[in-house]
């Protein structure tokens, strides 16, 4: 039997009893019994909050994912107003590729933006590999928050190969992701060197995050929808194995995510994740099928139904706790992250429902 960083919590024996690694989140994760239905929401912290819009009103985004008691702070925000049932890191999935030496920044209202492109094999040769040195910032916040957050677990992240090289190749956020594929198609040596090299940093900075003690990781890969399966599998799904496989003894659950993955659910999962994350697209009880019954789910609901009149948010709750039932396991989330726009405390109201509908009576079972 391990301990983690904190000493309380075994990571491969019994979990302690109420701690994180015994909380409904993890347990859903690893398929077991649950007192009630988890959720949490992507992109939780974030605009929709005006608590976060205050604190980053005077600060850039790459600035405040390196200053651990921001990043603490904002983490913390959401699992105060909302009592969501886990954390998520605030940081971005550029940061560890910035730590890397690679020259970014992001943009308000745009997203990250690259400053030289990657074409060339030397392009790639800068890319450096990372050490927790390179993001001690990330190791810090994360164990403060470890102490801050006490039962509640803690999501660590990370953006998968091909969505950190889409980044990369485009400059800067794409619709077509045409000289990404370009690239891909066009000259498969160097595609797969970049996505090599990209796995590696990916692996060191989620290792980083599982020493300092988060209690599950998931691996965002939000643009892989682009590409067909037999395009996935034979680009990217090597590269997501090797991080996702690269962690199968850390301990932790490992969750994949990407958007407009209805045909990739199955590979996606072969990757190596614990969970798949499923967009607003696929219900979950035809995701189940296409996942296997020996993975959870998350996810499904559409950010925009949080837009909508309150009956129709409860409906879509209950229709997605209801497919939920199908999979061996079950977490609620959305299909994408929280809409700016989102009225937080409609957010507030679905946990409690989420809560309330899916709360098993002792004598249940
Ligand atoms: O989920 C959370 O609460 C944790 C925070 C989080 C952020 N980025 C903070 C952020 C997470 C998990 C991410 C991951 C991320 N970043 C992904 C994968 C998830 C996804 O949404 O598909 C991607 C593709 C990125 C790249 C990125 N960074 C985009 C597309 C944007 C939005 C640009 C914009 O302004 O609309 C960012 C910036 C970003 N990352 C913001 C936040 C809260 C907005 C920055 C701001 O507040 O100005």
């Amino acid at each position: 039997m391990t301990t983690d960083t904190t000493g309380t919590v075994a990571r491969d024996g019994d979990p302690r009893p109420g701690g994180p690694a015994d909380s409904p989140f993890i347990r859903a994760c690893r398929r077991r019994p649950v007192p009630h239905t988890p959720v949490w929401f992507m992109r939780q912290a974030g605009r929709s909050l005006p608590e976060y819009r205050e604190i980053r009103a005077s600060v850039p985004m790459l600035e405040s994912c390196r200053r651990p008691e921001l990043v603490t702070e904002i983490t913390l925000q959401p699992v105060r107003r909302h009592g969501v049932d886990a954390a998520i890191l605030f940081s971005d999935i550029v940061v560890p590729v910035a730590a890397a030496g690679v020259d970014l920044d992001i943009v308000p209202g745009t997203g990250p933006v690259v400053a030289e492109p990657i074409r060339t094999a030397a392009d790639v040769e800068r890319i450096r590999r990372i050490s927790r040195d390179d993001v001690s910032y990330v190791d810090e916040a994360v164990r403060q928050l470890v102490v801050e957050l006490g039962d509640t677990p803690l999501i660590g992240f990370a953006g998968a190969p091909f969505t950190l090289a889409s980044y990369l190749v485009e400059g800067g956020p794409s619709r077509t992701h045409a000289k990404t594929k370009a690239l891909m198609y066009g000259d498969p040596e160097l595609w797969h060197a970049l996505c090599a090299r990209l796995a590696e940093v990916t692996l060191a900075f989620l290792r980083v995050q599982i020493e300092a003690g988060v209690s599950a990781v998931q691996l965002f890969d939000s643009w892989a929808g682009a590409l067909s399966e037999a395009d996935y599998r034979r680009f990217v799904l090597p590269h997501s194995t090797a991080v996702l496989s690269g962690l199968a003894d850390a301990g932790v659950p490992r969750i994949h995510f990407g958007v407009g993955t209805a045909e990739l659910l199955g590979a996606m999962g072969e990757a190596g994740a614990d969970v798949v994350g499923v967009d607003w697209r696929t219900p979950l009880d035809v995701a189940t099928g296409r996942i296997g019954a020996d993975k959870a789910v998350q996810g499904n609901l559409d950010p925009c139904v949080l837009l909508a009149p309150w009956p129709v948010v409860e409906a879509e709750v209950r229709r997605i706790l209801k497919q939920g039932r199908a999979a061996p396991g079950h977490v609620f989330n959305l299909g994408h992250g929280v809409l700016p726009e989102t009225d937080p405390d409609v957010l507030t109201r679905v946990v409690a429902l989420v809560h309330e509908l899916s709360s098993r009576r002792a004598d249940q079972g």
